[in-house]
């Protein structure tokens, strides 16, 4: 594939979502959303591939039989984080199509069904827990609580649905569908600058560092910021505070890595001690016990200085995902397939690490080449998208034809 058929393609795409003030506002089920969906059946359609949206809300177009068991599922998600870049999600879904049109135009015919899929809600960044899509299929996070996650305007999941006439009562575990799916295929933007370093367009993931997200919440008592005394105060700011600092110190010490990037205050205004503070804690580490001890290291720390600071605190996990290492028979056949690609591990989450749990699955990575993410400044360079479109026709290939 050359770098102007995969920027035809993408120039369609990044319309959508974009924000004035700069990166993408692609939340699930929202306006923007429906457009990527709208997006998608057209390639679908164009393609003359059977369109199918699951009870979760996940979209798939088939090529070959989709009633067919073991067949090889492609593809990643649409929605953004808040002001994130362009690449991170739908990368994989538009390289999927291409992959299709590479492989048709050399004649191949595929002996396993090719499915691509749009999972919903991958990043959380509407609803707060990430992989909603990929955890209702697989029955790792219960209906009832998917339902019930709000957003920042107190809409439910189940009311965003309604009002896109998508049906949330029959949000659930989907065995039969896990079932029929033989092996999922995630390609992604990189989220680092390994593939810089190493001077690879494409590399194959190894492992998923083990991480989670955490909300802390820290109760006080609001009084007036000009007559309350220091000593008479009672700030869960200054807890909140303490708890940033502390994730800090003890993910460096486990080589780990934490971050706080959401804090709301109540009532939130300036000339007011605060009498609720919430932060969200997301966390990650090589392994479990590094992972861990991160955790326990802030709640200890924290629990001490709320004495201090005479304020309480509770810690709600909001979502957890274990160390996943990806098939190894499957990661070394890809990398021996795409010419000894490189193989690297990531502290990014994805579909890919839900999905791998259940059924072999493996990553590839594009080179990023400033390595940002999550951010307006994510990019890739359009000759490696297509590197990473003939990458993955080559692994479809070797899979289903
Ligand atoms: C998703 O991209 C995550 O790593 O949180
Ligand atoms: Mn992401
Ligand atoms: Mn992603």
């Amino acid at each position: 594939m050359d770098a102007a058929e995969f920027r035809s393609l993408w120039d369609g795409l990044t319309p959508i979502g974009l924000s004035q003030q700069g990166g993408y506002l692609r939340y699930s089920w929202s306006e923007a959303d429906q457009a990527c969906r709208n997006w998608f059946r057209a390639q679908a359609d164009r393609r003359d591939m059977e369109i199918e949206t699951d009870k979760n809300g996940n979209l798939y177009a088939w090529w070959g039989p989709r009633h067919e068991r073991n067949a090889v599922l492609t593809g990643s998600h649409f929605d953004s984080v808040p002001h994130g870049g362009a690449y991170d999600g739908p990368l994989g879904i538009a390289s999927a199509f291409l992959a299709i049109d590479v492989l048709r135009e050399a004649g191949a015919k595929p002996r396993r069904p090719i499915g691509v899929v749009a999972f919903t809600e991958e990043e959380g960044g509407r609803f707060g827990v990430p992989c909603v899509g990929s955890r209702l299929m697989t029955g790792a996070l219960d209906p009832d609580r998917a339902r019930g996650l709000t957003d920042a305007d107190g809409i439910t999941l189940a009311e965003a649905m309604d009002a896109t006439a998508a049906d949330p009562t029959i949000l659930g575990a989907d065995p039969e569908r896990l079932d029929g799916i033989g092996a999922f295929v995630e390609l992604h933007i990189e989220q680092g600058r390994a593939l810089d370093g190493a001077d690879a367009p494409v590399g194959v993931a190894s492992a998923i560092w083990p991480h989670g997200r955490w909300r802390f919440t820290f109760t006080g008592e609001a009084n007036h910021a000009g007559t309350t005394l220091l000593a008479d105060r009672c700030d869960p700011m200054l807890t909140a505070a303490f708890m940033v600092l502390a994730a800090r110190k003890e993910a460096r010490i486990v080589g780990g890595l934490a971050t706080v990037g959401r804090v709301e205050s109540d009532p939130g205004a300036a000339n007011v001690i605060p009498g609720t503070v919430r932060a969200w804690l997301d966390a990650r580490a090589p392994d479990q016990a590094d992972l861990d001890q991160i955790l326990e290291g802030v709640q200890s720390k924290v629990n001490e200085r709320a004495e201090r600071d005479r304020t309480q605190v509770s810690v709600t996990a909001e979502s957890e995902t274990p160390l996943v290492d990806f098939d190894g028979g499957l990661r070394d056949r890809l990398a021996a397939l795409l010419g000894s690609a490189p193989v690297l591990p990531t502290g990014a989450g994805h579909d890919a690490a839900i999905l791998a749990a259940h059924v072999p699955t493996a990553m590839l990575f594009v080179r990023n080449r400033t390595g940002v993410s999550h951010a307006p400044g994510e990019r890739a360079d359009d000759e490696d998208c297509a590197a990473g479109v003939d990458a993955l026709a080559a692994v479809l290939r070797e899979l289903a034809c």
